[in-house]
């Protein structure tokens, strides 16, 4: 009796392989059998479906427990995420995890997409897996924009109000649009829970069905397709055990990288708790939409943040259509190879525009007490060692005896006392003082307040510049984060 099925019992489907007998049980049916090892080879994928689903598993593993902890109320729910950080046993972890995986995820989608456009895998009977595609981009994006107001910090709160806002601009549909995701005027109760419904329960449940629509297309109906002008070879590769035990080695080996790059210092942001009633000085979209904040630049809102994303989708749905009978690699594509660069390089361009560098250039006093004393969040004065900040009033136009500051002090604030002088030559103001005081305001809390006193050169106006942060004693058992916020 024999074990096995010969490969000549197998059929031809699309130019791969699949057994006739193949219909029986779930996993039996979605998984595919044989591959060609031209078409799993890493020339031709980059591993990049592979990686879509790798860290679609992490992030799905990563967030039933973080939800665990989670509180999505604005009263409680940057409290919950200080927990997680601070007392739940690898809970921090868990947090790194779940936001590196969700920031590789949005980047390994988008690429995939694009070996696929090069690889030209994208029309004819591959238009249904590349639609289902289209869906499973739009569900990633805005998982990660969800998940992104979760902590409820000041970095959370502006970019999605700011975000949301621009739906307003929709013509006819805008205004009730934005009531209907902020779930009121403006953000709270409700649209938190509006937002983490979406993200644990509405785009995850879409994104499962489209997963599975696209993946028994990629493995079961056409299979994966040779790179263009190839055609399907035997002996083919098992998919079980040989390239499943391979994907598995290969999802360890990632696992223990992204764990060392959390331990390495890896920090999932989290800036002040968010305050509805003051815009932080600049705020920036998640990076996956700063080349739609930066586009905002070239025009309207409307056009620009509106029409042209809109297009652009359009364009993505429509793709298929216009693929060429033959398939054909990106460099025997000419015209699709120039429309391509043009676009990678203004998503690049519209990044840079989008990022806080080409942003409403602050005033230097501003921008010098932001650089030392940030904010909304951790500045170098926060970072050093709780023991070093030493109680006392520096002067930047007074003696200081450097040599009884702990070192690491005294070089923060010897640089402190440099930018300033630099400030005074390079922005031709008359007159240029930085004061910083440090006080031992409770037990395990100090305050720092940075002023910087300076006289304008057109009207010899004398001006102060203030910013005050409190700074926790760094301790396991307590919060490492700082409060700081302007007087
Ligand atoms: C959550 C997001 C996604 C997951 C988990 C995913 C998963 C996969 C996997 C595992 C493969 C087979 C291996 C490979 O080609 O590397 C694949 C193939 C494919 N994917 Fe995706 N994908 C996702 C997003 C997309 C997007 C955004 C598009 C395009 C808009 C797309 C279009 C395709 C096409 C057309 C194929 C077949 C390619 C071929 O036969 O060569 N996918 N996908």
């Amino acid at each position: 009796m024999r074990m096995f099925k010969q490969p000549e019992e197998f059929y031809d489907i699309g130019g791969d392989i699949r057994p006739a007998a193949a219909k029986k049980g779930f996993f039996s049916h979605i998984r595919p059998r044989w591959c060609q090892p031209e078409a799993i080879a890493f020339s031709n994928t980059y591993y990049l479906g592979f990686l879509c689903v790798f860290f679609l598993l992490l992030e799905f593993v990563t967030g039933v427990l973080l939800m665990v902890y989670y509180a999505p109320t604005p009263a409680e729910a940057y409290q919950s995420v200080i927990l997680l950080e601070t007392e739940v046993p690898f809970g921090s972890l868990m947090r790194e995890l779940h936001r590196l995986g969700g920031e590789c995820m949005v980047a390994v989608v988008v690429l995939h997409m694009l070996r696929v456009f090069v690889t030209d895998s994208y029309g004819g009977k591959y238009s249904l897996t590349w639609l289902s595609g289209v869906g499973l981009l739009l569900c990633t994006l805005f998982l990660a924009f969800s998940g992104y107001l979760l902590p409820w910090d000041q970095l959370a709160f502006w970019a999605v109000t700011i975000g949301t806002s621009m739906a307003e601009k929709i013509p006819l549909i805008g205004d009730t649009l934005t009531v209907i995701l902020r779930g009121g005027a403006e953000f709270g109760q409700n649209g938190l829970l509006r937002f983490y419904l979406l993200h644990i329960v509405w785009l995850p449940a879409v994104l499962f069905i489209l997963l599975g629509i696209h993946y028994y297309r990629v493995t079961r109906v056409n299979s994966l397709s040779l790179p263009p002008g190839k055609s399907a070879v035997k002996p083919k590769v098992r998919f079980f055990p040989t390239v499943f035990l391979s994907e598995i080695n290969l999802s360890l080996a990632l696992l223990l990288v992204l764990v060392m790059i959390s331990y390495a210092g890896y920090q999932a942001p989290l800036e002040n708790h968010a305050d509805p009633t003051h815009t932080p000085l600049h705020t920036q979209a998640p990076w996956f939409f700063l080349w739609l904040q930066g586009t905002l630049k070239f025009g309207s809102t409307f056009l620009f943040g509106i029409c042209l994303p809109a297009s652009l989708l359009l364009l993505l749905f429509v793709l298929p259509m216009f693929a060429g009978k033959e398939r054909k690699h990106i460099f025997k594509r000419p015209v699709h190879l120039v429309l391509t660069v043009i676009f990678i390089v203004y998503l690049v361009v519209a990044t840079m525009l989008g990022t806080a560098k080409y942003g409403v250039s602050l005033h230097p006093v501003v921008a010098l007490v932001q650089k030392f004393l940030p904010e909304e969040m951790d500045g170098p004065f926060q970072y050093a060692a709780f023991s070093s900040l030493q109680q006392g009033v520096y002067q930047s136009n007074k003696k200081i005896d450097f040599n009884s500051l702990d070192p690491q002090f005294a070089s923060l604030v010897k640089q402190l006392f440099a930018a300033t002088a630099d400030l005074k030559e390079e922005n031709s103001l008359a007159q240029a003082e930085s004061i910083l005081i440090v006080e031992d305001w409770q037990e395990e809390i100090k305050r720092l307040s940075l002023r910087i006193h300076f006289q304008t050169a057109n009207n010899g106006e004398m001006k102060t510049e203030e910013a005050v942060s409190y700074v926790y004693q760094k301790d396991p058992s307590a919060s490492s984060k700082t409060g700081s916020g302007r007087e």
